[in-house]
């Protein structure tokens, strides 16, 4: 009888409806339409043929679903697909709706399922345009003789390859048989194949749970080699040596990055080095990092950016963002840890003035984007509800987020930070986090283990206002010092001293043309090219900063280099403040036009559907 009242107080209570966690009927991430919390995916199968002739994937989706009592349909997020037919569980056919939804955000996919569903089966293609997908043609690669295909699908672009719960926040594992043509090799975010097979098919398994930003796909003339037991490097044949001789310290970075906070999760870690028009430096598809051929300097010193990739192993692919406003919990975080295991491999100078370069850029980002009436995503935690999840991909979320996490450090000590992050990310693996559970978490932690408050007001200070707080963490860059005083002797006696530069890497050649006077005369310009090679640099990273320079100063002895580096990089991060230098004047838009032209048709959407708003 005691247990009988008892178990019917508990239903009760249970019944009742609860304020806190009010049932979604509502989607929870403002760029899907999927309703997690009434029907969700748990695993896909998928099953495709790549058709390079008309530029389309042909493939059918089976989810694997959960849902809850009483819910009667499932939604999908789609973008320019064409559905041919969707069943549930073995070829029951299903009815479904496409509804329209917006540009940015596609189509929703509802499709009506039964109480006894288990899977639903999608049957359909892509697009030619579809936004995720680039289609090389065979003289867009290195090896001119064969396409290429690759995915990029973060943020939310992976609705355009395949239909999904594009959320952050829904995770599911996957795997997949991908048909592709005979000379080609296919590479997924899973369990990869290291040579091509006769059969062109190819089978993967990602058995833990990955948000769908994080599905990618890489089709092309292939080679691996590896760098140790667990890693290596896939790129096409032609300049897979160079990329295996810049990326040779791989499992140093690995078991750099296990030391500080954790085993890594994934079992292999894999880089593919994709051709020029690859969007972004790199991409933390887990298992297999999508880098740009532009970090291959020639002498390792652009390699920070496999760092950066690696460390989103643990923070962005274990612990995930759970919608786009909570960006800088991935970047902030991966950026913090980058600047670890840069720390731990090359020492504590080394890794300070990329953290000095960092707050260079950090500033200027922050003053442009408050002239430019942005400074309300200045904050950590963004408002991007109804615009591109794009305009959180700052320095903001990056930099910001990176000194923020230090300044912890510096306050309250290292070991503290360390001990902490290391709980957050094996308390939190395979889920998603928000900015309030963050400071939640946090404060829990430091006043349970340490009993340290940490004050409210640090959080405000940089989480929810704008603008880079007074005590920012200042990086030393006592590497830097050499670099300030021939600065300082040029800006007074136009001299410059060839010797002093001899010890100098890449990034005190940067600090050096970030330091450069407002204005240089045309004698000057030449002069600089000679004392420093810069027109015929190899660095992307020191081309970059020089060709701003070029156009600023009308240095036309620059203008050709600058337009074949325009039209062979699709790496946004150069094409940006390139084509925001030219446009700032009536004659470099024209060239700006002019180079645009012939550059489109080698980049990917996502820098397309950057540049097209701005040159016209
Ligand atoms: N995950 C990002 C790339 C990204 C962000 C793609 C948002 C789409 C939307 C990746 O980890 C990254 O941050 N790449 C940087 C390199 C890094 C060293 C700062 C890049 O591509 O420049
Ligand atoms: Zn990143």
């Amino acid at each position: 009888m005691k247990y009988l009242i008892l178990s019917l107080i508990v239903m009760l209570i249970s019944c009742r409806p609860n304020k806190e966690q009010p049932t979604e009927s509502m989607p929870r991430d403002p760029h899907s339409f999927s309703m997690p919390g009434d029907a969700k995916v748990t695993h896909l199968r998928w099953n495709a043929l790549i058709d390079f002739d008309k530029k389309i994937i042909r493939a059918t989706a089976s989810w694997g679903i959960e849902f809850k009592p009483g819910v009667d349909f499932i939604t999908f997020d789609t973008k320019d697909l064409a559905i041919n037919k969707v069943t549930l569980d073995a070829n029951q056919p299903a009815e479904y709706t496409l509804d329209q939804g917006d540009s940015l955000l596609g189509w929703a996919l509802k499709i009506s399922i039964r109480e006894d569903t288990r899977t639903v089966n999608i049957e359909y293609e892509t697009s030619p345009g579809a936004e995720a997908l680039q289609w090389l043609q065979p003289q867009q690669t290195s090896g001119k003789k064969l396409p290429f295909l690759f995915t990029q699908s973060q943020a939310i672009l992976a609705r355009s390859w395949v239909p999904c719960q594009d959320s952050p926040g829904v995770r599911f594992s996957y795997e997949a048989d991908v048909t592709v043509p005979k000379d080609l090799l296919a590479l997924m975010s899973a369990s990869n194949p290291q040579e091509k097979n006769d059969s062109g098919t190819y089978h993967f398994e990602m058995k833990q749970p990955i948000p769908s930003y994080l599905l990618a796909l890489s089709v092309g003339d292939i080679a691996f080699k590896s760098i140790s037991e667990r890693s290596g490097i896939y790129a096409e044949p032609m300049v897979l040596n160079s990329s295996v001789w810049e990326f040779a310290d791989l499992e140093k970075m690995i078991e750099g990055a296990e030391s500080l906070y954790g085993a890594y999760a994934w079992e292999r870690y894999d880089v593919i080095v994709l051709p020029p028009s690859f969007p972004f430096g790199g991409m933390e598809n887990p298992r297999l990092t999508f880098a740009t051929p532009t970090i291959l300097a020639g002498d390792r010193s652009l390699t920070s950016l496999i760092a950066h990739e690696l460390a989103h192993s643990w923070s962005g692919n274990l612990v995930t963002n759970d919608t786009w406003n909570d960006f800088w919990l991935n970047e902030g975080f991966t950026v913090y840890f980058e600047h670890r295991i840069m720390e731990k491999l090359y020492g504590r100078d080394y890794e300070e003035m990329l953290a000095s370069l960092a707050l260079q850029d950090l500033k200027t980002t922050v003053s442009t984007m408050k002239a430019d009436n942005q400074y309300a995503d200045t904050r950590l935690r963004l408002s991007l509800e109804g615009r591109n999840p794009d305009d959180g991909v700052t320095d903001i979320a990056y930099q910001k987020g990176y000194f923020f996490l230090r300044s912890i450090e510096e306050k309250f000590g290292r070991d503290k930070f360390d001990a902490f992050l290391k709980n957050y990310f094996s308390a939190n693996a395979f889920k998603s986090m928000d900015t309030d559970r963050f400071i939640e978490n946090i404060t829990t932690f430091y006043k349970t283990n340490y009993n340290v408050a940490i004050d409210k007001a640090l959080f405000d200070k940089w989480i929810f206002t704008e603008g880079l707080p007074e005590d920012c963490p200042q990086p030393t860059g006592e590497k830097f010092k050499k670099v300030d005083s021939l600065l300082d002797t040029w800006t007074n006696d136009k001299k410059l001293n060839t010797a002093a530069t001899e010890e100098w890497s890449t990034h005190e050649w940067l600090h050096f043309l970030k330091n450069l006077p407002d204005t240089i005369s045309g004698d000057q310009m030449k002069a600089l090219d000679k004392f420093g090679n810069f027109t015929a640099s190899g660095n992307s990273e020191i081309t970059t900063e020089w060709l701003v320079k070029v156009i600023r100063y009308k240095y036309s002895d620059g203008y050709a280099r600058l337009e074949e580096f325009l039209v062979n990089t699709g790496r946004r991060k150069f094409l940006i403040p390139l084509y925001t230098e030219l446009l700032k004047t009536p004659e470099g838009k024209m060239r700006a036009i002019e180079i645009y032209k012939k550059a489109r048709p080698n980049y990917h959407f996502v820098a397309t559907n950057t540049f097209d708003k701005v040159v016209k």
